[in-house]
C-alpha cells in the first residue's frame, strides 16, 4: 500500500505488484533488470509515485492497480483458503500475472463445490461482501440426489431450521424441469449451508456450483481452475442484493 504521500519504496511496490518477495524485488533492481522513467532503478528503497511514475521490470511494464479484484471458476478438490497443507488452495491456481501478496478468496465454497470464487486484496470490500448486514445474494445451482418437491418453495423462503438450530434467512428455490436439479439464491453464508438445507427438507445435494454473486454472474467462458480480473463495473454491481 502507498504511504500517506503516495510515494513507495522501490521493492516493496515491486513485490506488492508482482507477487514477489522483498529479496527477489531488491535481486531484480541490483541485477539492473527495473526502470523508473526510462532509467535504471538503482537504489531498492528509492520512493516511486505509483500513480505517475513508469516502472518497467524485466522489459515489462509493471502496470499500478491498487487491488485486484479476480473472478475464478473453482474446481472440485481444491481449498478456499490461503494455505493448506495437503490441498490445492484457489491462490495456487492464480496465473503469474495475477498473483501478489495479500489476495485471499471472499468467502468459502466446499472442497467439492465449484463455481465462482472472488479472490481480492481489498479487505474493505471483500468485508462488505461477507457482512451479514449486506446481504449479498449467491446463486448456486444444485443437483439433488431425490427429486425435489414444490413443498421446498414455501420452506426456503420462510427460513428453514438446520441442523444445529441455525434458521436461515429467506431464500428463493427455483426447481428445473428434470426435478432433480434447482437454482437456489441465499443471502449470507453459513456453513455448507445449501447442503444443510437440502438436509433439512429430507434431500441431499450430489453436485453444486455456485453461478452468481451479487449481480455478477460467473464468466461462463472460464473453464474450471481458470479466473480473470473482474470489470470495473462488476465489481460495483457484486454489491447487488436481489432477495430483499
Ligand atoms: N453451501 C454449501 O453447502 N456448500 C458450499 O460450498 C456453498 C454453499
Amino acid at each position: 500500500m502507498a504511504g500517506k504521500s503516495g510515494f513507495q519504496r522501490l521493492d516493496k511496490f515491486l513485490s506488492a505488484q508482482l507477487g514477489i518477495s522483498r529479496n527477489d524485488a531488491k535481486e531484480l533492481i541490483k541485477k539492473r533488470l527495473v526502470t523508473v522513467n526510462g532509467t535504471v532503478g538503482k537504489l531498492y528503497d528509492m520512493k516511486i509515485d505509483p500513480e505517475n511514475d513508469k516502472i518497467t521490470a524485466e522489459g515489462k511494464e509493471v502496470v499500478y492497480r491498487k487491488h485486484l479484484y479476480i473472478m475464478m471458476n473453482k474446481p472440485q478438490g481444491v481449498v478456499c483458503s490461503t494455505k493448506d497443507g495437503e490441498s490445492r488452495t484457489v491462490l495456487e491456481l492464480l496465473p503469474p500475472e495475477l498473483r501478489r501478496n495479500g489476495l485471499f478468496p471472499a468467502g468459502r465454497l466446499d472442497k467439492d463445490t465449484e463455481g465462482f470464487v472472488f479472490i481480492t486484496d481489498d479487505g474493505v470490500l471483500a468485508h462488505n461482501i461477507l457482512s451479514p448486514k449486506h446481504h449479498v445474494s449467491k446463486v448456486y445451482f444444485a443437483r439433488f440426489e431425490k427429486e425435489a418437491e414444490d413443498s421446498y418453495i414455501s420452506a426456503f423462503e420462510k427460513g428453514l431450521e438446520i441442523d444445529g438450530g441455525d434458521v436461515c434467512l429467506p431464500a428463493k428455490i427455483e426447481i428445473l424441469d428434470n426435478r432433480h436439479e434447482a437454482l437456489i439464491t441465499i443471502a449470507e453464508g453459513m456453513y455448507h449451508q445449501i447442503k444443510r438445507m437440502a438436509e433439512a427438507v429430507g434431500n441431499k445435494i450430489v453436485y453444486l456450483k455456485r453461478i452468481r454473486i451479487g449481480g455478477v454472474e460467473l464468466d461462463e467462458n472460464l473453464a474450471l481452475g481458470e479466473c480473470r480480473e473482474m470489470l470495473h463495473k462488476e465489481i460495483e454491481n457484486i454489491y447487488t442484493s436481489f432477495l430483499e
